[in-house]
């Protein structure tokens, strides 16, 4: 085999691989996902028993797996989405601040706007699949 010919075939194999990738982006999603629920829950099992410094790393977790969310959104350019990444980003910064002041009410009132995101965002971006499991709507 020439070279050049093996080089055409290193390149061709690089772009199956990448549209591969690509395709199955809905994998690293969904593990986004998956990281969310866990931290999500926990956030709020500490809040409510005052476990204000854990609540704030809870908070700050949320915060960057969101940021990957928006990352993830970015190239769709689908706008509400990408304003319920960023409306969770905000509102666990608020949790994360209340949290540090022990501020229990200010730092709930702040986890209830997370979960209006979390809930609008699905209805508009997730399907459920036959099998319930998940899809992304983009
Ligand atoms: C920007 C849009 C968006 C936001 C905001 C969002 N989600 Fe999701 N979520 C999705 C999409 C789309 C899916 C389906 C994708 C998949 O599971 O492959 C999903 C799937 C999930 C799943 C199922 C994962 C699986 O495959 O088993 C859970 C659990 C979940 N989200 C929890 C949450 C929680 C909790 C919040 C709020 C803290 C949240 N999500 C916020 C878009 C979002």
């Amino acid at each position: 085999m020439n070279s050049r010919i093996a080089v055409t075939i290193i390149v061709i194999a690089a772009f199956v691989a990448l549209g591969v990738t690509l395709l199955a982006q809905n994998r690293p999603y969904d593990q986004v996902m998956k990281e969310v629920a866990p931290t999500y829950a926990n956030l709020k099992k500490n809040l409510d028993s005052s476990a204000f410094a854990v609540a704030a790393a809870d908070a700050a977790k949320l915060e960057g797996l969101f940021k990957e969310t928006e990352t993830f959104w970015t190239p769709f350019k689908t706008k509400d989405a990408l304003d319920f990444a960023k409306s969770v980003q905000l509102a666990a910064r608020n949790v994360s601040a209340a949290a540090k002041e022990m501020n229990g009410q200010k730092a709930q009132a702040a986890y209830n706007a997370i979960g209006k995101s979390c809930k609008g965002c699905h209805d508009s971006h997730r399907e459920t699949m036959p099998d319930k499991s998940f899809k992304i709507k983009p």
